[in-house]
């Protein structure tokens, strides 16, 4: 049985069908090839795009989604093998995965890392317990990566370029006023290097640098793929010529659960906001982001608002790539 908890664990070629057949699906989006089906849609943390995207493209496949907010609609769960549960949890995620495979064909989970130590969130064990005990396949809505996300701005820039192989792709930090989640960054990292790409990685610091196990992982995907992968810190040597700028704000892993602290350090990288200036700078490039965006901080009204931006297509394309992946999941045709 097959998972989505990492684009890592699926070949280029397996991606590149998936983003085929979202294609397909975004020109004729209405079939009922998962006609009583279901997914169960866990989510720890805030959505507004993914629970959409989600509940309506199963509704568009002729199935259903049930969406379940442990710890406000539904039992708080515990995730830890062994654990003396004297907490706040009242259901373990052994029963909870046990219950959901049996009532439903896909389930869905989407769980932050907790922001206080990097070296146990950096090992993703929610999603990966929630998998060990599921007796269907797991999806990724977003976790320490978001494979969904990878999904939507490579059928995004896909849309737009063509073949991507060769393309220069900017990941550039923005300043926000916290420490955010690396999840789409680590994933932009991951799907523009497997895609073939020149994928510069623009941070202000060493501190701002991604975890070992995705810097690894975009090395090994540019030297398969033909592309390549390198770090910047300085703006405009890292714009120039740029094919597609990849805007994202996340947190220093050396400072990880110290917001204060790391707050020192970012307080100096307002300039890391992508504008016009920085833009104009770039091959006629693309921008987008995942959303969502706080405008004038980490880009500007302009840049948001210019023909170049994708952002919104990205934000469609979830609905594609999700329909794509449910189906596939499932080894349903349309
Ligand atoms: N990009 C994204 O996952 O959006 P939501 O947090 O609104 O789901």
């Amino acid at each position: 049985m097959k998972h989505f908890l990492s684009t890592s664990e699926w070949s280029a070629e397996d991606l590149e069908s998936l983003l085929q057949l979202a294609g397909e699906l975004k020109q004729n989006p209405l079939n009922s090839s998962l006609k009583g089906r279901s997914i169960a849609l866990l989510f720890l943390n805030p959505s507004m795009r993914t629970r959409t995207s989600f509940e309506l493209g199963m509704q568009q496949l002729g199935g259903i989604a049930i969406v379940l907010q442990p710890g406000k609609d539904a039992w708080g769960l515990e995730f830890e093998a062994g654990a003396i549960m004297d907490g706040d949890a009242e259901e373990h995620i052994v029963e909870a995965a046990g219950v959901l495979s049996r009532y439903c064909d896909l389930i869905g989970i989407r769980a932050f890392p907790s922001f206080v130590d990097w070296s146990k969130d950096r090992e993703d064990q929610l999603i990966k317990t929630l998998a060990q005990h599921a007796s269907v396949p797991v999806i990724n809505m977003e976790t320490i990566v978001h494979p969904c996300q990878e999904l939507a701005m490579m059928q995004a820039l896909k849309d737009r370029m063509g073949n991507v192989a060769g393309r220069k792709m900017v990941l550039t930090w923005t300043w926000h006023p916290r420490p955010l989640n690396t999840a789409v960054a680590n994933s932009a990292l991951m799907i523009g290097t497997k895609f073939g790409m020149d994928v510069t990685l623009l941070c202000p610091e060493p501190a701002y640098l991604l975890d070992s196990q995705f810097m690894d992982a975009a090395r090994d995907n540019a030297a398969i793929m033909g592309g390549a992968f390198q770090v910047s810190h300085d703006i405009e040597t890292a714009y120039d010529g740029a094919d597609f700028v990849y805007a994202k704000s996340w947190g220093a892993l050396p400072f990880y659960g110290r917001p204060e602290q790391e707050f020192e350090l970012r307080k100096k990288y307002r300039h890391f906001i992508v504008d016009e200036e920085k833009m104009a700078l770039t091959n006629n490039g693309l921008f987008s982001h995942c959303l969502p965006l706080r405008r004038n901080i980490k880009a500007t009204d302009g840049v948001m608002d210019a023909p170049y931006c994708l952002a919104l297509e990205e934000a469609e394309n979830r609905l594609h790539v999700q329909k794509a992946l449910m189906m596939t999941l499932l080894g349903a045709e349309q």
